[in-house]
């Protein structure tokens, strides 16, 4: 993610757009980029906050997920609460077949326990490249990133320009939110939230990469929680700068 040279860009001021909260974040950005604008969700907490601020400000707005195959069975039964709840019909990507029959023949179905090349390489066949064709076509996207989440997004801005999709914008509502704020608001508005979350699981990814997180243990240390450096803990669809 680039730096926001918002000078570049007339209209807009870094400032002021921190300074904006959620709902007017996501107000703002609806009025300039609809319908180039989607949330990109995996049904964390944070994405459900997400998509019940924007069902209020248009229950049209796109929501979209990339189904990597490897989901719990609870984050499926989340995203069908939702739809029944928002009357949402999310868009789902899914990965493309030939390059996931191709790596699986390769290197396995667990390849990413092998090392963090693999593990890499299924998140790109996963993930990654399914985002790209997610983002196709867009001019914003949005995301539930959050500054406290990790080491590697303590620098996240509210709006970012992102270079990796053609210079889009990457809008995070939610980078101020502290975990406490996020899970009042889902308490305070009664959001369908992901059963695992009870079960101690703050962040939730693939059903092989993510565990349960001890006490005292960071939000994260449950994804890929077989790898050590905290720091290349990112499957790439939001890389470090
Ligand atoms: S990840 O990169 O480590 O998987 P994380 O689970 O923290 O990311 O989620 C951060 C944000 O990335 C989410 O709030 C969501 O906006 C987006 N995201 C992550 N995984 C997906 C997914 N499978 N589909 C759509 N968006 C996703
Ligand atoms: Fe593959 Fe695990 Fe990445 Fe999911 S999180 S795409 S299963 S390596």
């Amino acid at each position: 993610m680039s730096d926001l040279h918002l000078s570049d860009s007339p209209g807009l001021r870094d400032e002021t757009l921190e300074a904006m909260d959620a709902v007017e974040l996501l107000g703002w950005a609806l009025e300039r980029f609809r319908p180039r604008i989607a949330l990109a969700s995996s049904f964390g907490a944070e994405d459900v906050v997400l998509i019940d601020l924007l069902m209020e400000l248009d229950p049209r707005a796109r929501v979209f997920t990339l189904d990597t195959g490897r989901l719990h069975s609870e984050t499926y039964a989340l995203a069908q609460a939702l739809r029944d709840r928002y009357g949402l019909a999310i868009d789902v990507y899914f990965p493309r077949t030939e390059a996931l029959e191709a790596m699986v023949r390769a290197h396995g179905v667990n390849l990413f326990y092998a090392s963090v090349e693999n593990r890499k390489l299924c998140c790109g066949v996963r993930k990654v490249e399914p985002l790209d064709r997610a983002l196709e076509g867009l001019d914003a996207w949005i995301t539930g990133l959050r500054r406290e989440q990790a080491v590697t997004r303590g620098r996240v801005r509210k709006v970012e320009i992102d270079a990796d999709h053609g210079g889009i914008l990457k809008l995070n509502p939610l980078a101020d939110w502290s975990w406490d704020r996020v899970w009042g608001y889902i308490r305070d508005h009664a959001v369908p939230y992901n059963a695992l979350h009870d079960a101690g699981f703050p962040s939730i990814g693939c059903a092989p990469c993510t565990r349960a997180v001890r006490p005292g243990e960071d939000l994260r240390a449950g994804r890929w929680w077989w790898e050590q450096d905290a720091a290349a803990k990112e499957c790439g669809l939001h890389p470090v700068r």
